[in-house]
């Protein structure tokens, strides 16, 4: 077995909570950051660890106190896990305390029935894997990744109850449930003693479902939200300006879930229209995309991808401009119409 000792050459930044903001997740006692970091992409066995690290580093220096993994985050599922548990052991162990460490179960993770869905077989021995793969004792949030229409919600929620129960999570959250179902969980969970503390949804200039029904569900149950792909995976950056560069995410066969088919004319010609808006307001636009999330009163935390500790810096700066005038959501939201 590896012995890990924590690095000697990382101290985090003593300034590391003057310049994020945190927010209180819905009802509950719990502050998270303004920004925090998703390890789906380039944190797995095909990425560079040392860069990995560095992006950790440089966030928590930052402030960015949570971070977020799921079961199959990768490539290969599991991976992006096992690398963060080998870097927080490095890097972070004397500051676990200061940290907010979460995962999920929910989509396909291993063959058979019990690698997949809502069952409580499902989530609690998934759960089990991540905890083990992070060597971790506890996560601070456990997620059901997505509803599982074959499983009663009620065993899924059950299920989170007991993670929480049996010490293997402090809160439990929901990832793409729709507002019915939402607010269907919410019940189950409060009536277990176990209060759903948050949603993770999708949500950005150009995916804005959020807002026909679950902000609404979640601000009036006090039940909090963090945001994922708030820069449509980087579309909504002035990276695909001028062509697919390489190295960016939709260059990368391997990276699934954003080819070069999702760059088209009409959505560059939208992106550039809103560059020029970020421009006037005197950010990027990714700074300005991220701005735009947080601007929607629901929205708890805003969660970040990034390929190198530099676009965490960039990310970072968007905290310093938040409002929005009439005038700019106006134009924005005929842009994006
Ligand atoms: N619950 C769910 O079902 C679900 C689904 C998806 C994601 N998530 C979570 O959300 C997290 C974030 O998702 P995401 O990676 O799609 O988020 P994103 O922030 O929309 O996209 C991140 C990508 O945008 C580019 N980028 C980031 N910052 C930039 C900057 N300042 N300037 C220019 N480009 C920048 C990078 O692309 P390049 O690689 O091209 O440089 C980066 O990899 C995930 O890690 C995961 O934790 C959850």
């Amino acid at each position: 077995m590896i012995k890990h000792e924590p690095n000697p050459l990382y101290a985090a930044n003593t300034d590391r909570y003057q310049t994020m903001q945190y927010q209180r997740c819905g009802r509950s006692g719990l502050k998270l950051p303004k920004l925090s970091l998703g390890l789906w992409q380039n944190f797995g066995a095909v990425d560079s660890m040392s860069n990995a690290g560095a992006m950790l580093r440089r966030a928590f220096d930052l402030g960015i106190n949570h971070f977020d993994l799921a079961n199959n985050y990768g490539p290969h599922f599991g991976s992006a896990e096992s690398n963060f548990g080998d870097l927080m052991k490095m890097d972070f162990l004397p500051y676990r305390d200061e940290l907010i460490i979460s995962s999920k179960a929910g989509y396909d993770m291993w063959p058979g029935p019990y690698g997949i869905g809502g069952s409580r077989k499902y989530l609690i021995s998934s759960c089990d894997q991540s905890l083990k793969r992070t060597g971790l004792e506890y996560f601070d949030i456990f997620y059901h990744h997505c509803m599982d229409p074959e499983t009663p919600i009620e065993e899924s929620m059950q299920a989170l109850d007991f993670i929480v129960r049996s010490g293997r999570a402090l809160y439990v959250g929901i990832s793409n449930y729709q507002p019915a179902q939402t607010q269907e969980a919410i019940k189950i969970l409060r009536d277990l003693g176990t209060p759903l503390l948050i949603h993770q949804p999708r949500y950005n200039l150009f995916d804005r479902w959020i807002e026909n029904g679950l902000t609404d569900v979640l601000l009036n149950e006090g039940v909090g939200s963090i945001v994922f792909s708030p820069l449509a995976q980087g579309v909504l950056t002035n990276k695909y300006l001028n062509g697919i560069p390489e190295g960016s995410r939709a260059s990368r066969p391997e990276l699934i879930y954003l080819n070069n088919k999702d760059i088209t004319p009409e959505k560059i010609e939208k992106v550039r229209a809103l560059n020029q808006i970020a421009e006037a307001r005197g950010q990027t636009l990714a700074q300005m995309a991220i701005a735009w999330t947080l601007n929607n009163k629901a929205v708890t935390s805003c969660l970040i991808g990034a390929s190198r500790p530099a676009q965490i810096d960039d990310s970072v700066v968007a905290l310093n401009n938040l409002n929005f005038t009439s005038e700019e959501l106006v134009k924005i939201n005929q842009i994006v119409a």
